[in-house]
């Protein structure tokens, strides 16, 4: 069954609401409340001095009303008088300026200071609520990434990445020959010369900007680890999550997610929309129901890096306050997003918020309340769920049949050596996930470390940096592989390997890469492809091959040369694929794979759950689907009128 629950902040309201809002939750059908991320400043708000009493209240509260709290630490907004006390907890910018107090996220990860404080109060709630019997689960710190703060330069910073390259490469000469610093005149004498990417006069070597950007992932994992430590030892049997920030590739999520019990993640369509590339005309389309892969894509990478466990910390009510621009949902919406996360294998979305904020930042940010308490459009759809959840079946999330590569480390690599604004890693990755759902074929979002035995095919749209282990797994197993340019383009020193691109991918195909490179929109690069004509995208790579073309470009440029190769294990793409030439490309993949797939299904979607299929309705006309003969309708009809569902178990 769904689990309900919602993200409450107490200490905005006064004391005489909040028995009656613990009510109102129960009587909704809510069982978690998430809480106070954000109070460091209220139970300490000054040095050495504390303020328990209205926490443990309102603990009391929701825990007698029958509410599970999940109890946050508090460190992602450290109190002013703390940051004055310790300076050194602010992170410093890219030009050497350090940031100010005034809104939340101010801290670098690399601060001694902030380590020791984080830890501290980490203790010191974990020791009060540690065995509280309401407190049921822990949130470590929230959104990490959250407005660009994984990355800081701070003095701290330098001194903690200098001894990261030390353990790394043990000898300055080994760092000098990965970084390939014979260019330019960059060799260093020792680890004590080499500093962080700040007022940098250009590019540094992608090798120093990789080794940067994942020694700060390391640092979010280091402090992650710090405080889930101590929460496991004074909290026992209550599992600890953080809420991802769906799509944030600034950090490696599979990394901090080995050491949580479950990975959370915050899910607003609407503002990820507005805030997409893609055309004006695609988000005119989808104006009110967001992109409908956008959160499935994300539910899958956060089944993965949660090892099989996810929820939604925060769902999208309403209107959001942070994007370009802040249009409302269609009413619908807030449901078909639970069950769409539920069909995903999410089993407990929580709603952000409970009330909405009537000062601060957040004032335009919808919640299932009005500021005046009175319910708003959410708080009706997640009644209707709590009703509708009875007629389903419990039920567990299974493998799928074809899974998505989705690798972080490539992408710090593309990151650094982009080669051009053609070349667009993430929307590359999701539109290979998307065309999948809109062929009606389930797909996991996965990297390269899982076990892939039992896939029909595996996809890997960038994967540029080679990987050794993931191309034998790959080998081993009877999977089918469909590898997009640039993979295997990098070692993980970001040099070219020496057999050529795809590196150690040529185990699969007999392929070698010439040359590459982007184009410009306005390029005109046709492609021949069963019997059609599409074109390249961004991006074009001349390939030396003894495989079978399975499509050309025909353009005048090195006319004829192979833009897409396959044999029977491996298929290698030498442009990005966009729009009909990637469903055409899809499809046809499928079909190789004996993967089934419903063809194009426009704006529905089917995703199963076990013995459930769910079909969503993401377009604005009433669409009648074919529901099998011997199949039981749980919830909705088969013809779905627009934001809405059917559920059928079979
Ligand atoms: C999230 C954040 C919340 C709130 C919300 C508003 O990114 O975790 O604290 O700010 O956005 O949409």
């Amino acid at each position: 069954m769904v689990e309900l629950g919602v993200c409450y902040y107490p200490e905005q309201w006064s004391k005489e609401v909040w028995k009656d809002d613990a009510k109102r939750m129960v009587d909704l059908g809510i069982r978690y409340v998430r809480i106070a991320e954000f109070s460091w400043a209220l139970v300490e708000p000054k040095d050495d001095h504390f303020d328990w009493q209205w926490l443990d209240e309102v603990i009391e509260i929701l825990g007698t009303a029958g509410l599970d709290v999940v109890m946050c630490t508090p460190t992602a907004a450290p109190p002013k008088w703390l940051v004055d006390k310790f300076p050194a907890i602010l992170p410093v910018d890219k030009d050497g300026n350090p940031r100010k107090f005034g809104a939340r996220r101010h801290y670098c990860f690399s601060s001694v200071d902030l380590l020791r404080e984080a830890k501290r109060i980490t203790k010191l709630f974990a020791e009060r609520y540690g065995k509280n019997p309401y407190v049921k689960a822990w949130q470590i710190d929230n959104e990490y990434g959250d407005h660009n703060t994984i990355y800081s330069f701070s003095d701290d910073a330098t001194h903690a990445f200098r001894n990261w390259l030390q353990k790394k490469y043990g000898t300055i000469d080994k760092l000098n020959e990965a970084w390939g610093n014979t260019f330019w005149s960059m060799r260093y004498n020792s680890f004590e010369e080499i500093d962080t990417q700040r007022n940098m006069l250009c590019m540094t070597t992608p090798s120093h900007e990789v080794d940067y950007i994942e020694f700060s992932s390391d640092q979010v994992c280091a402090f992650n680890k710090a405080q889930v430590d101590i929460v496991r030892a004074l909290s026992p049997n209550r599992p600890t999550t953080h809420n991802f920030m769906g799509h944030n590739p600034d950090f490696d999520h599979y990394k901090v997610g080995e050491d949580l019990d479950f990975a959370s993640w915050d899910s607003y369509p609407m503002g990820a929309l507005i805030n997409a590339n893609i055309s004006d005309d695609q988000k005119r389309k989808m104006l009110r129901t967001g992109l409908p892969d956008q959160p499935a894509f994300n539910n899958e990478l956060y089944r993965t890096v949660g090892r099989g466990n996810v929820w939604i910390m925060e769902q999208q009510p309403g209107p959001v306050n942070w994007a370009r621009h802040n249009q409302s949902p269609e009413d619908g919406m807030v449901r078909l997003w639970t069950w769409l996360a539920y069909a995903h294998g999410v089993d407990v979305v929580c709603y952000f918020r409970w009330r909405q904020a009537k000062f601060a930042q957040e004032q335009y940010h919808a919640a299932l309340l009005l500021p005046n308490g009175k319910p708003d459009q959410a708080f009706f759809e997640v009644e209707k769920i709590a009703q509708e959840r009875k007629a389903l079946p419990a039920t567990k999330k299974q493998q799928a049949p074809v899974a998505i590569i989705y690798d972080y480390k490539s992408r710090w690599g593309a990151r650094a050596l982009p080669q051009g604004k053609g070349y667009d890693p993430a929307s590359h990755a999701f539109e290979w996930y998307s065309t999948l759902c809109k062929l009606g074929v389930d797909a996991d979002v996965v990297g390269p470390h899982v076990d892939f035995t039992n896939y029909q095919a595996v996809f890997v749209p960038d994967m540029m940096i080679d990987n050794l282990d993931f191309v034998e797994k790959l080998k081993q197993s009877k999977t089918k592989v469909v590898l997009g340019p640039r993979c295997g383009s990098k070692t993980d020193e970001m040099h070219i390997p020496d057999q050529l691109p795809p590196g150690h991918f040529q185990q699969l195909i007999d392929v070698e890469v010439t040359r590459v490179e982007s184009l410009p929109e306005y390029a005109d690069d046709p492609i021949e492809f069963d019997g059609k004509t599409y074109r390249a995208d961004g991006w074009r790579e001349s390939l030396s091959t003894h495989e079978t073309a399975l499509a050309h470009f025909t353009s005048k440029y090195r006319h004829g040369s192979p833009a897409i190769i396959g044999n029977d294990k491996c298929r290698y793409v030498a442009t990005q694929l966009y729009g009909n030439f990637l469903m055409h490309f899809m499809q046809d993949c499928l079909t190789w794979a004996e993967v089934a797939s419903l063809g194009d299904i426009g704006d529905l979607r089917f995703v199963k759950r076990g013995k459930l299929t769910f079909v969503f309705n993401f377009g604005d006309d009433t669409r009648e689907v074919e529901v099998p003969p011997n199949a039981d309708i749980l919830l909705g009809q088969k013809n779905i009128p627009p934001a809405d569902l059917l559920v059928w178990e079979e």
